[in-house]
């Protein structure tokens, strides 16, 4: 290869609808370009590889990326929905059904999983996300990672992934996005990067950097990020993409004088490939010839890009043929999308069983607001593929299911989820007279999250929350069962309404199946077993609030927090709080990591624990008894969370590290068992090496991040965990 023909292969450039430019064929005609993305006409991307194949020198394959975040024409629930099932295999299947549907179009690379931890509502892109855990979200990435991919990238059907944003992108300020971050090692180690490492250690075929400044140096620039934690100690394989423009934005950032100090910033660091800013193209040929960059930089770069392709089987067979992969939208496809769609809805709240509906009491429900009826917004972020024809909303789905012997009287009463023209609201209320159950499908167009749609006030948008409280007046008066369902991007400050309504069921973005997903949720076809990957805050002014969090050194208790109003007058300076929490909202969230009701209910007890201390070699088994204490079969998500009570630095309060799925049948007892070993309690310490530490850990066992069912074991020796990297089995080595 000529040293321009491998520059070629890091760069990526975007098509644009429409005929495909001369001067672009020309340039796949010398080798100048490596991969293209967004282009999903099966035609267009077979009559490219065609020309690469064909008319250039050396007939290397292309890659055709695309973001395929959840679901391509099927759309799944958003990531941040899929998290809520805590169901690997559920998110498996949605992503491998993902990738046959794009791999139809002739796409063989996206740019997922997402998995950013997300602790900040605000943030449009916590939609994309798994949520702020990172255990669940490097089991749930893995997941996914592994459904796009397959066991085998050539088989047809399977698509390269992408572990993005790499790293710390959901740190951002104020959770606007492409904001700064300040995010000390510790932190970036022991919370930002875990779900990053297990997907490599999934096999993730690529990375890709994310926009942010972290602690004054962007991550396209970032040789500590790209190749002291990627590539030394972790020894990744495959290759590293910019974010879009990344790396000509190194001069927006400030940390590069020129494209060109950019363009030797960002190869130097480790960026493989440019994705759309051409300084690869424009200087690296230079930065060659005058020495400042090796050519063995670029070899290794160009040689992770092949082997993807390799791997791909792009070699032998470049071209896609739509005939050999199913039809999108099949019947499995949308029975996917809507078993995902059910296992991402959360039951917040069902006072006195008002759900599920009963089929033979309920005559006629108000079916009101402007979410209701939308088979596009329920979409949600990232669809630009979706196919809004496979998409069913609730209204449909309820006329359907149950139009014959229910009166489904619908009011949309708002035009959007932005209105804030209450013309509409006579004729809701009117609806809500005449109707024995009211039902209210409030929450945020799809345009509200996502990239770049952040939100500084989260409250419901527009006048939802009056045309809500209209609605609550009502139902009060005449006594009738108000249920709220919410469709957004985000956890939303809903605790107004979450008050007044007798259940509520947040169903987020749930995807092209939500109306169907959601209808036999009302009407116990199905039963809710969703449980929160994020926290709730009562308001924005809580943000960051998540359950992981440290301990400080003077923490909330029952004593001494007190609410703003209960302060007498001219209380004492002294005599108000002085512990970390809140006058106006206090320390807890909303809703807590992990919480989500059914509409049976469980019971743990007898926690026990193998040994009460342990070697570093030892595991120990946590077993508790589960008990379904309803009179229906339902699915718990049960939790294992520790606290390591002294450490070389600090320790959150609890941390999550097992969960099981059990489905029960009524009134069914069963034992679980969890297992832990040194590994599991490690954390990079103030020496930044990962090890656990001798000493006391607390050990709970519950259906959310709350439980009280608890005990304690000994760890005996600090261990390390060497040779960290996922090509090898951890050796743990014991210290004295
Ligand atoms: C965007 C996003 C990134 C996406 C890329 C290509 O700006 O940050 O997640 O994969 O560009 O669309």
């Amino acid at each position: 290869m000529t040293v321009q023909e491998k520059i070629g292969q890091m760069c990526q450039l975007n098509l644009v609808s429409g005929p495909v430019e001369e001067a672009v064929l020309e340039k796949i005609r010398r080798g100048e370009v490596g991969s293209f993305l967004n282009e999903t006409d099966v035609d267009k991307l077979n009559a490219l590889q065609k020309v690469a194949v064909e008319e250039s020198r050396l007939g290397i394959p292309l890659l055709m990326g695309r973001d395929v975040i959840h679901g391509f024409q099927t759309v799944f629930p958003i990531p941040l929905a899929q998290a809520c099932s805590w169901n690997p295999e559920r998110i498996r299947e949605g992503a491998s059904i993902a990738a046959s549907e794009a791999a139809r179009s002739g796409i063989n690379w996206t740019f997922a999983p997402m998995i950013d931890i997300s602790r900040d509502p605000r943030w449009g892109r916590i939609a994309e996300s798994l949520g702020e855990d990172p255990y669940l979200c490097g089991v749930l990435g893995a997941a996914m990672t592994e459904g796009f991919q397959g066991q085998d990238l050539g088989q047809a059907g399977c698509i390269a992934a992408t572990a993005k944003h790499f790293a710390a992108y959901g740190a951002a300020e104020s959770g606007r996005d492409y904001a700064a971050t300040t995010v000390p090692e510790n932190e970036l180690r022991n919370v930002y990067l875990p779900p990053f490492k297990a997907a490599a250690e999934a096999g993730v075929a690529s990375f890709m950097t994310s926009f942010s400044d972290i602690d004054g140096i962007p991550a396209s620039g970032n040789d500590f990020l790209l190749r002291q934690i990627l590539r030394e100690e972790w020894q990744y394989p495959g290759f590293v993409v910019s974010d879009w423009c990344s790396v000509e934005q190194l001069c927006v950032h400030g940390i590069a004088e020129d494209r060109r100090q950019a363009a030797l910033q960002a190869a130097r660091a480790g960026v493989d490939m440019e994705m759309v800013s051409t300084t690869f193209e424009e200087h690296l040929h230079n930065l060659i010839e005058t020495g400042e960059l090796n050519e063995s930089e670029i070899d290794r770069a160009v040689l992770a890009i092949l082997t993807l392709k390799l791997r791909l089987g792009l070699f032998e067979q470049p071209y896609t043929d739509p005939s050999l992969l199913p039809e999108p939208g099949n019947s499995d496809y949308l029975n996917a999308a809507k078993q995902a769609a059910i296992e991402s809805t959360v039951l917040l709240k069902n006072t006195a069983d008002t759900l599920p509906l009963n089929k033979e009491r309920v005559k006629h429900i108000a079916l009101i607001g402007p979410l209701a009826d939308d088979a596009y917004e329920q979409l949600g972020t990232w669809v630009f593929d979706g196919e809004i024809g496979f998409s069913v909303d609730l209204l449909s789905a309820l006329q359907k299911t149950h139009g014959d012997d229910i009166n489904i009287d619908h009011v949309k009463a708002l035009e959007t989820s932005r209105c804030r023209n209450t013309s509409g609201f006579e004729n809701a209320l009117a609806a809500a007279q005449r109707a024995d159950t009211i039902v209210a499908v409030l929450g945020e167009e799809a345009i509200l999250s996502g990239e770049a749609h952040c939100r500084a006030d989260i409250d419901l948008p527009g006048a939802q929350p009056q045309l809500f409280d209209a609605l609550a007046n009502l139902a009060e008066i005449e006594n009738k069962p108000l249920i709220l369902i919410v469709m957004a991007g985000r956890p939303l400050t809903i605790e107004p309404q979450y008050r007044r309504a007798d259940a509520v069921l947040y169903a987020w973005h749930p995807g092209t199946m939500g109306g169907p997903a959601i209808t036999e949720l009302l009407f116990g076809d199905a039963v809710p077993s969703a449980k929160l990957p994020v926290s709730f805050p009562k308001v924005v002014g809580q943000i960051p609030v998540y359950y992981s969090q440290k301990n400080s050194g003077k923490p909330p208790t029952p004593e001494t927090v007190i609410h703003i109003d209960a302060i007498e007058v001219r209380a004492q300076q002294t005599s108000v709080g002085n512990t970390s929490f809140h006058l106006d909202a206090g320390h807890e969230p909303l809703f807590p990591f992990g919480f989500g009701l059914s509409y049976s209910s469980f019971e743990y007890s007898d926690l026990h624990l193998s040994r009460t201390e342990m070697h570093a070699e030892d595991c120990i088994d946590i077993s508790v008894t589960l008990h379904n204490r309803g009179d229906l079969t339902a699915t718990e998500i049960s939790q294992l969370y520790i606290r390591d009570k002294v450490g070389s630095l600090t320790r959150p309060v609890r941390e999550l590290k097992g969960f099981l799925r059990n489905e029960m049948k009524a009134g069914e007892r069963r034992t679980i068992v969890f297992s832990l070993n040194a590994k599991d309690l490690a954390f990079y310490g103030r020496d930044r090496l990962l090890r656990a530490e001798a000493g006391e850990f607390e050990v709970w066992v519950g259906g959310d991040s709350t439980t009280k069912l608890g005990s304690k074991f000994l760890l005996l020796e600090s261990v390390r965990v060497v040779n960290n990297n996922f090509n090898n089995k951890n050796n743990n080595t014991s210290e004295s």
